[in-house]
C-alpha cells in the first residue's frame, strides 16, 4: 500500500512518469477486464474464441470492414456449434428454433427488446417501429399496418406498376442506345425502388429513373447507413460513447443531418396534401385518431425515414441478387422464363396478384433471400433482466444476441 502511494507520488512529480503511470493503469484495467470476460463472465461457458470474448475489438473490426457474416460463419464452423459467443456480452444463434423463441409470442415470457446499443435511434431521438419498445411498437403498428394491408397494396399497385413500366421502357432504350445494353442493373433497380418508395412515402418520386442518377437526398441514405454502422461500433466501447460526436467523420455527420432535414420537409409537404392519394401516408393519417393506435408527429417522421431506408435498397438488393444468380445458372433462368412465358400473353396481365401465383418465380426470390440476405445485422436483441431460455438454453439477463441466416454453415 505504502509502496503504491510512493509510486503515485513520484509519478505526479514528473509529467512523463505520470503519462506512463496512466498507460500502465489502463493496460492493467484492460487485462483484468479481458481475464474477467474470458473466465468469469456469466457467458464464459459458451463456445467462442478467447480473442473475441476478451474485448469488442475483433467484432468491431469485422463489422466496419463489412466482413461480419464471413467472420461469424467461420466462427460457427470452427466451433461446430449453432450458438457462439462472439463478443464479451453477445451470442450468435443460427438455429431455426431460436427464431421461434425470439420472434414469436411465448406465454409466460417477457418479450425480447431491440439492442439499442447496436440500433441507435433516429436523429430526432424518437423511436420508429424498428427500435420501439413492445408497447409503443404495438400502438404504432396498429396504425401503420393500414398502409401495408392487402387493400392498401391493391390501391398502391398503379403507382408501383408505373415505375416498373418506366424501368422496362428505359432499359429497352439502353439496348439501342450508346451503351448497347451494357448497364449497371444494381443502379437501375435502386433508381426504380427509390422512386417508388419516395412516391409512396412522400407523394413525390426522387426522379432517379428520369435523370438516371441518384437524387442527392438518396445519396445521403448510403452515408446515413455507414454512419449508423460506425455509431453502433463506437457504442460498444463505454469511453468512445462520450467522444463519439468528435469521432464521426464530418462528411458522414453532415449526411445524417441533411437526410433528416429533407425527411421532415418532405413529410410536412406530403401531410398538407390530404388523404386521397393511394400511398403509405393516406391510410396512416386516416387511422391516426385512437389512443391505442396512434402516431405522434415526431414518430411519423421517424417511421417515414424508416420506410425510405427499409423499403428501397432492400428490394433493389434482392432483385440484384436474383438477377445475378439467374445469370450464373442458365438452367434455372430457362425454367423461370418458361413459367413466365406460359403464364402471360401480354404485359397487362402481369399484376401483383398474377405474379404471386408463379411458384417458381417466388421460389427464386425466396432462395435469394436465403443465400444473399439483404439484412445482415442479425437483428440484435437483449435478454430481459431476469434472464430467459433460447433453444432451451438459459441465457442471463442483459445479454445481447443476434440470430443470423448464414448459408450452409454446419
Ligand atoms: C426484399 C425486401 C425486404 C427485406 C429483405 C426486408 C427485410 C426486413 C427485415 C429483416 C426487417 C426486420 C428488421 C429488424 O427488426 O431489425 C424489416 C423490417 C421492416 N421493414 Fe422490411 N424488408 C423488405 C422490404 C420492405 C419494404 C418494401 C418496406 C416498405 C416500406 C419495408 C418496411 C419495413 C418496416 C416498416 C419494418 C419494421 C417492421 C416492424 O418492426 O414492425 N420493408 N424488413
Amino acid at each position: 500500500m505504502a509502496l503504491s502511494t510512493e509510486i503515485q507520488r513520484k509519478a505526479f512529480q514528473h509529467p512523463g512518469s505520470f503519462a506512463l503511470y496512466s498507460i500502465a493503469l489502463c493496460l492493467a484495467f484492460l487485462v483484468l477486464r479481458a481475464i474477467y470476460n474470458i473466465y468469469l463472465h456469466p457467458l464464459s461457458s459458451f463456445p467462442g474464441p478467447k480473442f473475441a470474448v476478451a474485448s469488442n475489438i475483433p467484432y468491431v473490426v469485422a463489422q466496419v470492414r463489412g466482413k461480419l457474416p464471413h467472420w461469424l460463419s467461420a466462427l460457427h464452423q470452427t466451433y461446430a456449434s449453432t450458438i457462439v459467443r462472439i463478443s464479451p456480452n453477445e451470442l450468435s444463434f443460427i438455429d431455426g428454433e431460436a427464431w421461434k423463441d425470439i420472434y414469436s409470442y411465448r406465454s409466460g415470457h417477457k418479450p425480447f427488446e431491440k439492442d439499442l446499443l447496436i440500433y441507435g435511434k433516429p436523429p430526432n431521438g424518437v423511436h420508429s417501429l424498428l427500435t420501439a419498445p413492445k408497447e409503443d411498437h404495438t400502438r404504432m403498428r396498429r396504425v401503420i399496418d393500414h398502409a401495408f394491408s392487402a387493400k392498401a397494396s391493391r390501391e398502391q399497385e398503379p403507382i408501383v406498376t408505373g415505375y416498373v413500366d418506366n424501368l422496362i421502357q428505359r432499359l429497352h432504350g439502353q439496348i439501342s442506345g450508346p451503351s448497347q445494353g451494357q448497364v449497371d442493373l444494381v443502379k437501375w433497380y435502386n433508381w426504380m425502388t427509390f422512386d417508388i418508395i419516395g412516391d409512396l412515402s412522400f407523394g413525390q418520386s426522387f426522379a432517379c429513373l428520369e435523370t438516371q442518377m441518384y437524387h442527392p437526398w438518396v445519396e445521403t441514405i448510403f452515408g446515413n447507413l455507414k454512419g449508423i454502422t460506425f455509431m453502433g461500433a463506437c457504442n460498444r466501447f463505454t469511453i468512445l460513447q462520450h467522444i463519439l460526436p468528435f469521432l464521426i467523420p464530418k462528411r458522414i455527420k453532415q449526411m445524417i443531418q441533411d437526410h433528416w432535414a429533407a425527411t421532415t420537409a418532405n413529410v410536412d409537404r406530403r401531410l398538407k396534401h390530404g388523404t386521397d392519394r393511394p400511398d403509405f401516408m393516406s391510410p396512416i393519417m386516416k387511422h391516426n385518431h385512437d389512443e391505442k393506435a396512434s402516431l405522434r408527429h415526431e414518430e411519423l417522421m421517424s417511421n417515414a425515414s424508416l420506410f425510405i431506408i427499409a423499403g428501397s435498397e432492400s428490394v433493389a438488393t434482392n432483385l440484384s441478387g436474383t438477377t445475378y444468380y439467374l445469370l450464373q445458372n442458365p438452367d434455372i433462368m430457362r425454367k423461370l422464363r418458361k413459367e413466365v412465358d406460359s403464364a402471360f400473353t401480354s404485359e397487362d396481365q402481369i399484376t401483383a396478384q398474377s405474379v404471386a401465383n408463379l411458384p417458381y418465380l417466388q421460389a427464386c426470390l425466396s432462395e435469394t433471400h436465403r443465400i444473399y440476405p439483404v439484412a445482415l445485422t442479425g437483428q440484435a436483441m437483449t435478454v430481459p433482466v431476469a434472464g430467459d431460455t433460447i433453444c432451451n438454453i438459459w441465457v442471463p439477463g442483459g445479454v445481447s444476441f443476434s440470430c443470423y441466416t448464414l448459408r450452409d454453415i454446419l
